[in-house]
């Protein structure tokens, strides 16, 4: 079995209980990824166009139940959420289906594979990325950049400072350090215009495709 596919598996077992298992750290760093994107979003219009005429399309990668693409549901014409957990999936179209919510999709796709074509204009994470290991992640980046989007909103287990003692299992969680995404991200050709230290170990970058 590959490691995303352990992924899917360990989360597919977890979904029923996911959005009732969340810490205030993870709800923070949430927060901060919606609000990054929301104003990213809004600056559409303003000097910005969006990159399809049919409108603004964000893309969550690592969406989980949903909580980063519904809660932006209504800032974008379009939002699509790719995940490898097909009953993490199962969650998120039944809330947009209880929310009324028809400007959303949600469909199997991985980081470095996002089974999607098209325009993105924004593509967020959300605590997701760092179940890839370091080159994993900059091969994410690279794919993510590839796609042409103004902006790349990552919120994750990011180390700001490099703990004593290992934090995480790394077949589980394998954070990197600030450091090592800044550098993936400016080599992808992204500008870093915020970052946000939730804990030592939270984040959210905010990353532009320089002009
Ligand atoms: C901790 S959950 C976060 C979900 C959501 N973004 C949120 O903020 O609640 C991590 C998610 O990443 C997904 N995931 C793990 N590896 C992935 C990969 N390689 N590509 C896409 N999604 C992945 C898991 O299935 C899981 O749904």
């Amino acid at each position: 079995m590959s490691d995303v596919d352990a992924h899917a598996e360990r989360f597919d077992a977890k979904a029923a209980d996911y959005d009732d298992s969340n810490s205030p750290e993870y709800r923070a760093c949430l927060e901060l990824v919606i609000d990054h994107a929301r104003e990213l979003l809004r600056r559409s219009g303003d000097g910005v166009t969006a990159r399809s005429d049919s409108g603004e399309v964000l893309l969550d990668l690592g969406t989980g139940t949903g909580a980063v693409a519904l809660a932006l549901a209504g800032e974008a014409d379009r939002v699509v959420g790719r995940d490898v957990s097909e009953g993490m999936l199962e969650r998120a179209r039944r809330k947009a289906d209880e929310r009324g919510v028809g400007t959303v999709s949600f469909d199997t796709g991985r980081f470095r594979e996002p089974a999607y074509e098209g325009p993105v204009d924004v593509v967020t994470s959300n605590y997701a990325l760092h179940h890839l290991d370091d080159a994993g992640k900059r091969e994410a980046i690279g794919t993510i950049a590839a796609l042409e989007p103004r902006a790349f909103v990552l919120g994750d287990l990011i180390y700001f400072a490099e703990p004593d003692e290992p934090a995480h299992d790394p077949s589980v969680d394998d954070p990197a350090t600030v450091g090592h995404l800044a550098d993936a991200l400016t080599d992808a050709g992204f500008v870093l215009t915020a970052v946000e230290r939730v804990t030592d170990g939270i984040g959210v970058l905010v990353a532009e495709r320089a002009r």
